[in-house]
């Protein structure tokens, strides 16, 4: 196993930690996610009783395939936990999410949990946002029109860069809810809640990458061992 894979594997076993009998839990989305459903399953094959929302079409296929017991977000609005990956966490706890395009079900069921954890690798940590492309979601209909306001807003806070239409083996990627991502490489973001703020009024943008203030605390390994940012219990 590669040492990111290895790291991902120790986060998630410590989040796992965390997960008590009774708990309504939410089900990030990638790779580090991943790590977590499948231990989770081991858990709950030896008789841990949980309930599980997925955050996309995939987490769900897996948790199926463990026989967690999953129920839609209208069946269980309120969650006690969700553990989630990350693409960039900064020292704040703002995170760049939906480098696998699952971002907009991901921060639903964020918003809907008493705790949101993160698991992550040490490569995602970063002094500050933007060296990871911020994934934007958007309706397909207007997407020039969407774009050019997408520009606009980025240009007003100062920021630049290229905006690529996220493709898929040579396919446009289409979001688990039908919609179109946007790349966006904007270097070092100084003021994300800003930007999230004018990501949120263009019409057209479903939502963004950009979680401000949801996640509780982190759990990022490397080599020099298991580091906790934030409030975990
Ligand atoms: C999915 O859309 C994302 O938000 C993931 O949570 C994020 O990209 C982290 O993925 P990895 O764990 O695969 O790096």
């Amino acid at each position: 196993m590669p040492d990111s894979e290895i790291y991902k594997r120790q986060a998630a076993e410590r989040a796992i930690a965390l997960v008590r009998p009774g708990m309504t839990l939410g089900l990030g989305s990638g790779t580090t996610s991943r790590h977590f459903v499948d231990l989770l399953g081991a858990k709950v094959r030896n008789g841990l009783e949980i309930l599980g929302v997925a955050t996309s079409q995939d987490t769900e296929r897996q948790a199926r395939g463990l026989a967690i017991p999953l129920a839609s977000l209208d069946e269980a609005p309120e969650l006690d936990l969700t553990v989630d990956g990350a693409d960039e966490i900064d020292d704040a706890l703002h995170l760049i999410k939906g480098g696998g395009g699952a971002l907009l079900r991901e921060k639903i069921v964020a918003s809907a949990s008493r705790r949101m954890v993160v698991i992550a690798d040490i490569s995602k940590r970063v002094a500050r946002l933007g060296r990871f492309a911020l994934p934007v979601e958007v309706v397909p209909f207007g997407l020039v029109a969407t774009t050019r306001h997408l520009e606009r807003a980025i240009s007003g806070l100062g920021l630049g860069g290229a905006i690529e239409l996220r493709r898929r083996n040579d396919e446009v990627f289409i979001t688990d809810g039908g919609h179109y991502i946007l790349d966006c490489g904007l270097g070092a973001i100084a003021d994300p809640a800003a930007l999230a703020a004018a990501l949120a009024f263009i019409p057209g943008v479903v939502d963004h990458g950009l979680f401000i203030g949801l996640a509780s605390a982190a759990i990022v390994a490397g080599p020099s061992g298991v580091e906790i940012l934030g409030t975990i219990e």
